[in-house]
């Protein structure tokens, strides 16, 4: 693709998962004002936001590293990172197979872990930066047959609050996003076709929320963000 460095729109901001849902509807409200690449692992869906876009898998750590090395070396610059990428899992533990339990450990929890630790370098390089990582009021609540799903993201609570501590000194925000149930094909795609998604949030409204956490000034860090439907 062009090098479009001397064209830039406002931020440079890179979207895991951007292909679907939550993380497509973000990049399409950030790209209005920004240079937005989105990342995911169906080229047909990323060819379609017709943003640039890589092929990059969140569980494949070379993929991701080549990846983000391209991207840096065409745009020069990785303002603003959000780790969206994620699965779902329901379900008694028992009923669980040990395969969707690793595949929702290995995308949640070790795909945010992983491309953080890409990310990170480049934004010391360049002296600031900001990571969103996309959370859930799963990572601060709990309920039956949400083991798994509650496990992975109480692992990114507490990682996104360790790495904010870690890396805020040298000038990278990393800030954490709680939104509560949203009307996307999560569910349908991860064997519950038929979730009540009555008091779900609307995929705009809780992706208007990141947005707001992006546009606040470089010397702000927004601790943590949660939201949800009013009756959910
Ligand atoms: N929906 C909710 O109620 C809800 C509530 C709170 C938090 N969240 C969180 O919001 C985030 C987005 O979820 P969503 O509801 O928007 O789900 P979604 O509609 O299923 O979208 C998930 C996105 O993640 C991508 N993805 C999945 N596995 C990937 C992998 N290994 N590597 C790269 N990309 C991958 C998918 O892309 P491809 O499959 O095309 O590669 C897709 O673009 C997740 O972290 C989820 O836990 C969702």
């Amino acid at each position: 693709m062009e090098n479009t460095r001397n064209a830039l729109l406002g931020k440079v901001i890179v979207i895991t998962g951007g292909s679907d849902g939550l993380g497509l509807e973000t990049a399409k409200i950030l790209s209005e004002e920004n240079t937005v690449i989105v990342l995911g692992r169906n080229e047909e869906r990323l060819k379609a936001t017709k943003l640039d876009y890589y092929i990059c898998d969140v569980t494949k750590p070379i993929q991701a590293e080549e990846t983000i090395a391209k991207i840096y070396s065409k745009y020069g610059k990785i303002d603003c990172f959000i780790n969206n990428a994620g699965t779902w899992i329901v379900g008694k533990l028992e009923d669980n197979s040990f395969d969707k339990i690793s595949e929702v450990i290995d995308i949640n929890v070790k795909g945010v872990i992983n491309m953080t630790k890409i990310i990170v370098p480049y934004m010391k390089k360049q002296g600031n930066g900001l990571i969103i990582n996309v959370d859930s009021t799963a990572g601060v609540n709990w309920k039956s047959e949400y083991s798994v799903y509650t496990s992975s993201k109480w692992a990114i609570t507490g990682f996104t609050k360790a790495m904010q501590s870690e890396l805020l000194p040298q000038g990278i925000r990393v800030e954490g996003y709680y939104p509560g149930t949203i009307k996307t094909r999560l569910f349908a795609k991860n064997g519950l076709p038929d979730k009540d998604l009555t008091n779900a949030l609307e995929i705009n409204t809780a992706a208007k929320a990141i947005k707001f956490m992006v546009d606040q000034d470089d010397n702000v860090v927004i601790m943590e963000l949660g939201i949800k439907h009013m009756y959910n």
